[in-house]
């Protein structure tokens, strides 16, 4: 059998041959390294793809099970290695290290209790849960038995919730009592319920006892351990096509509800396991920690799925980097030996706010590579996370890429490709960035800036929304037909090296999160006082954007009940990350004739600009502009 190690770049120059292989012989690349996975049969045909319809096969007609990758397979040769090692909310309690035999009988017996609920191929399964190793468990078992899941960030409130297990009609949820974040205990259980309410597709929901609270379970409703000890710890893993779906994953959109991104079997696998393997340079002994949480893409691809693919030890951090203090992020590197570290600049600039000390007392000589995710890293924070977390000894992997991709696009390879601050630097093997400039046209000169684009088919790009394949073809695949549009804009130096400029559309990241700004505008119109409103986001400190609402109101008057009304109208419909940080009560918003609200100027004014407005003589009111400035 053919080692993935033999196509991993070791050298820059290696680099270069291997993607220049792989641009030139895209499904020969391909075949080499897929024939280093277990499948239970071949595949007759690498790719077939069709930029217009949009559709995207890969390995057509092979049959795998992700799971015997991620676990069987490890199995014969380092069973007792630890696959997830766990570090819990809470400092005094004890870490747990799951070895690849243990992980392996846990998440057969959690699909044979999916299984006794009726779950099987091609149902979903919508986990709601806290960073513990049984979400791990959760998500692995139903790809065990074929199952999609679809799992939703904790964070999430009921209705979000609710709107998410309906659009992918879920027929089991899987949730806990509460958790435990930071200083805080969330009552999961009963946002879960709440969101129940709304939800008919749901059969049966298990809940863990993490909290363990008293709670009294309703009709359908069992606990975690009472459902695992009633099976066995043996499961078949079930066969899937290549093309069978995954799981869904849902991501904010600049209109509209949320879209349910649907990725498939052995595409992904290929695709994050190998570009885990050469972003990161895992080696066999490495401690790897990725602090996102599960319930976002970074989590699926380099928490659960890259890792366990490569036989790596993933870390699972439950907690939050504040509690007990700012130092935990260091406390844990130290405690675990800690060569891996990824986190996202968000994270990075609050830490960076707090005194140096709390990074000096922790030993973190074991880091061997730091990375960054989720939004642009500026350059301070660069700087910062580089001189004093790295001790400019670590290479800084900056990687670029969506819940859309499913695995990295951009990004330096740690130690064998140069990083430069604020550049994710190059594309990955077999990926073909290219700039746009604004009619489309492609940009060969290097030191350009336009919006970026992807000019040829990936194996874990997302097959298409759920349930709306229109919608897909529509967002990322109709404003530069044959090309994928992210959604982003872009720079090049004069190296080619690509620099991320910040999204070309209306959703903002907030916190390294994704929001659109349309929902957070309907979730404040529904408050009885409110005519319109109009969500910008702007540049913020920490938080890298934040966001302002303009608002108008039937009667004048915003008092500080309101704001709360409205900001709690927002945590109860998305969930509490979408509260914009200032609302501002306007007489009117700045629209162009055909009725659209011109946002450009909204956003100039959020960053606190007074003038320089360009072009507003195809506003329908001008003068707007100037009282919204006064009030601002
Ligand atoms: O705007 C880009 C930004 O995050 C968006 C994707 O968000 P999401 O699907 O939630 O996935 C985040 C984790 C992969 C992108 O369109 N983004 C992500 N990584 C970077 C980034 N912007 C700049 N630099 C990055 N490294």
């Amino acid at each position: 059998m053919k080692k993935i190690e033999d196509y991993l770049a070791r050298s820059e120059n290696q680099y270069l041959k291997l993607y220049d292989e792989s641009i030139k012989h895209p499904e020969k690349f391909w075949t080499n390294i897929a024939e280093t996975f277990v499948w239970k049969k071949r595949w007759d045909k690498v790719l077939n793809f069709d930029f217009d319809k949009p559709e995207f096969k890969w390995f057509i007609n092979g049959k795998l099970n992700i799971t015997e990758n991620c676990l069987d397979r490890h199995l014969s040769t380092n069973p007792d290695k630890t696959a997830i090692l766990f570090e819990p909310n809470d400092p005094n309690s004890k870490s747990e290290k799951i070895s690849y035999k243990q992980l392996h009988s846990r998440v057969c017996r959690f699909a044979n209790v999916l299984k006794s609920k009726n779950v099987g191929k091609g149902d979903r399964v919508c986990i709601y849960m806290p960073m513990v190793p049984e979400l791990t468990v959760a998500v692995l078992a139903c790809a065990r038995i074929g199952a999609v899941h679809s799992v939703v960030f904790a964070g999430f409130s009921s209705s979000a919730l609710s709107a998410r297990i309906n659009d992918a009609n879920c027929k089991v949820l899987l949730t806990a009592d509460g958790s435990y974040r930071g200083s805080k205990v969330i009552d999961l259980i009963s946002i879960a319920n709440d969101a129940l309410l709304e939800c008919n597709s749901i059969e049966s929901t298990i809940i863990l006892k993490r909290i363990n609270s008293n709670i009294k379970l309703k009709d359908n409703q069992t606990w975690w351990h009472d459902e695992i000890a009633m099976v066995s710890n043996e499961c078949e893993a079930e066969e899937m096509d290549s093309e069978d779906m995954l799981f869904i994953l849902y991501t904010s959109g600049s209109t509209g509800k949320p879209k349910g991104m649907v990725h498939t079997c052995g595409g992904y696998m290929i695709y994050t396991a190998y570009t885990f393997l050469n972003v990161f340079q895992y080696k066999p002994n490495d401690i790897y920690w990725c602090t996102a949480d599960i319930g976002w893409i970074t989590g699926h691809s380099y928490i659960v799925y890259g890792p366990l693919l490569s036989g790596a030890t993933s870390v699972m951090f439950e907690g939050v980097p504040s509690y007990p203090d700012f130092s935990r992020f260091w406390k844990i590197v130290e405690k675990h030996k800690i060569t891996h570290f990824y986190t996202a600049p968000t994270a990075i600039r609050a830490l960076a706010k707090h005194p140096v000390s709390l990074v000096e007392n922790n030993d973190l000589s074991s880091l061997k590579v730091l990375g960054s995710v989720g939004e642009p890293i500026n350059e301070e924070a660069w700087n910062w996370y580089d001189k004093n977390i790295g001790k400019s000894k670590c290479p800084i992997v900056d990687t670029w890429w969506q819940t859309e991709t499913g695995g990295i696009m951009l990004s330096s390879l740690a130690g064998v490709t140069k990083d430069k601050p604020t550049f994710a630097t190059v594309p990955m093997i077999g990926i073909q960035p290219i700039l746009l400039d604004k009619d489309g046209k492609e940009i060969f000169e290097n030191d350009s800036e336009g919006i970026l684009a992807i000019k040829f088919p990936w194996p874990s790009i997302a097959r298409t929304i759920y349930g709306d394949h229109h919608r897909y073809k529509n967002v990322y695949f109709s404003a530069y037909p044959g090309y994928y549009f992210p959604g982003d804009g872009a720079l090049t130096d004069i190296n080619g090296n690509f620099r991320i400029t910040g999204r070309v559309d209306d959703v903002v990241i907030v916190s390294g999160h994704n929001l659109g700004t349309a929902p957070i505008e309907d979730a404040i119109n529904l408050h009885e006082n409110v005519v319109e409103s109009a969500v910008v986001g702007y540049p913020h400190d920490i938080k890298g954007n934040a966001l302002r609402a303009f608002v108008i109101l039937l009667n004048d008057k915003l008092d500080l009940d309101m704001q709360k009304e409205i900001k709690d109208l927002i945590s109860k419909t998305i969930g509490p990350i979408a509260k914009p940080d200032i609302i501002q009560i306007v007489p009117g918003l700045p629209k162009t004739r055909s009725g659209k609200i011109m946002r450009r100027i909204l956003r100039k004014i959020a960053s606190g600009e007074k003038e320089n407005f360009g072009d507003i003589s195809t506003l329908l009111n001008p003068e707007i502009v100037d009282q919204i400035l006064l009030n601002s």
